[in-house]
């Protein structure tokens, strides 16, 4: 069954769908959705879309440079990475560890597309384990965890409010006379969003973007019990609420619009890096763009290279040419050692 037959089918017997579940139902739907369907290229050049990792290696050697600044003499390393995708950055990481005289003893991929999970098994030459959800991650040694994203949060559903004479209500998606529109329903948890949100002064029209997704989700990071890890985390985002949507489609590399297409589609949101900074603020978490990303840790090698396309790729993956809407690229990251005491 097509996608925009599902969604019609709820609207059909419950009147609307909120944007949260719209989103996941499209993103990640078992048979249908654009994560899951088969033979559908979905991340890169003959993909919907493009990603650092997939542009070229040298953003996972930042990334592993990042990690190696905070742990120098790390000698035995798992390997964690949420949503990998076609697997490059964790393979590029492996490799870039590996000439280091690094051992990698584990690789462990949080991922839910089954599409992704057997590309990932087809080609890999490295044992890795897929699991499904951050608490089953199991811990048995002492050695250091790298748990890394690169465009993971932005794929989660999200729910979209709008504030309206001292209320939030929910925005939804109807459909009459064979249109879709939205609509705008009251809520119980207004306000408990006002409350969450107190330091925004919201006006009329303004939109709140709220995900317990991805609450839950940072809360299983949270209670994970590794002694040495180190956490970096890459996304398109701000660090103050935008107050408009974020919600954005792609499909064979250009922006849609809501209700062009069901089919093939992907939809992100930016990711909200002041909720992620307070919930890990025992941490000390740092947040950078990712044009400082790759310039703090990209080795000279590189970054001095007057080889045209090693400077074409540094412009690209340094974020400029994919920043929209106000929004960029950011990374936030930090480090947990036996020193500190449990978040
Ligand atoms: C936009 S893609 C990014 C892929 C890759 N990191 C890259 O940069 O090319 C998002 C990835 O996160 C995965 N994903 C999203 N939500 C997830 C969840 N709740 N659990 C596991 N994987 C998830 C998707 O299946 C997909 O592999």
């Amino acid at each position: 069954m097509s996608i925009q037959t599902k969604i019609d089918t709820i609207i059909k017997s419950v009147g609307s769908i909120n944007i949260q579940d719209f989103v996941e139902i499209s993103n990640f739907d078992k048979e249908s959705g654009f994560y899951n369907k088969p033979n559908i290229e979905k991340i890169g050049k003959d993909g919907q879309f493009i990603t650092s990792p997939e542009i070229s290696s040298l953003f996972s050697i930042a990334l592993a440079n990042q990690f190696l600044k905070e742990f120098p003499k790390a000698k035995n390393v798992n390997l964690l990475e949420l949503g990998p995708g076609n697997g490059m950055l964790t393979l590029d990481i492996y490799h870039y560890l590996k000439s280091k005289n690094i051992n990698v003893n584990k690789i462990t991929l949080l991922e839910r597309s089954d599409y992704f999970k057997g590309k990932i098994f087809g080609r890999s030459d490295v044992k890795v384990k897929f699991i499904e959800n951050i608490y089953e991650y199991e811990i048995d040694s002492e050695d250091i965890v790298f748990i890394y994203s690169n465009e993971f949060f932005d794929t989660f559903g999200t729910k979209q409010f709008i504030f309206n004479n001292g209320n939030f209500n929910e925005i939804k998606i109807s459909k009459g006379n064979n249109k879709y529109f939205l609509i705008q329903d009251s809520v119980a948890i207004s306000g408990e969003l006002i409350d969450r949100y107190s330091k925004y002064k919201f006006k009329n029209n303004d939109i709140l973007e709220h995900s317990n997704l991805i609450l839950n989700i940072l809360h299983d990071i949270q209670n994970l019990n590794c002694k040495n890890y180190f956490f970096t985390t890459t996304d398109y985002g701000y660090t103050k609420l935008p107050l408009k949507s974020t919600l954005r489609l792609l499909s064979s590399h250009k922006k849609l619009n809501l209700f062009d297409k069901f089919e093939n589609v992907d939809y992100s949101f930016g990711i909200n890096f002041e909720l992620l900074r307070d919930l890990f603020i025992s941490k000390n978490p740092k947040i950078i763009n990712q044009k400082d990303l790759i310039f703090n840790n990209l080795p000279n090698e590189y970054l001095k290279s007057s080889d045209k396309n090693i400077r074409k790729i540094i412009e690209l993956i340094s974020g400029e040419k994919f920043n929209d809407m106000g929004q960029v690229f950011l990374n936030l990251s930090f480090k947990n050692d036996e020193t500190i005491s449990k978040i």
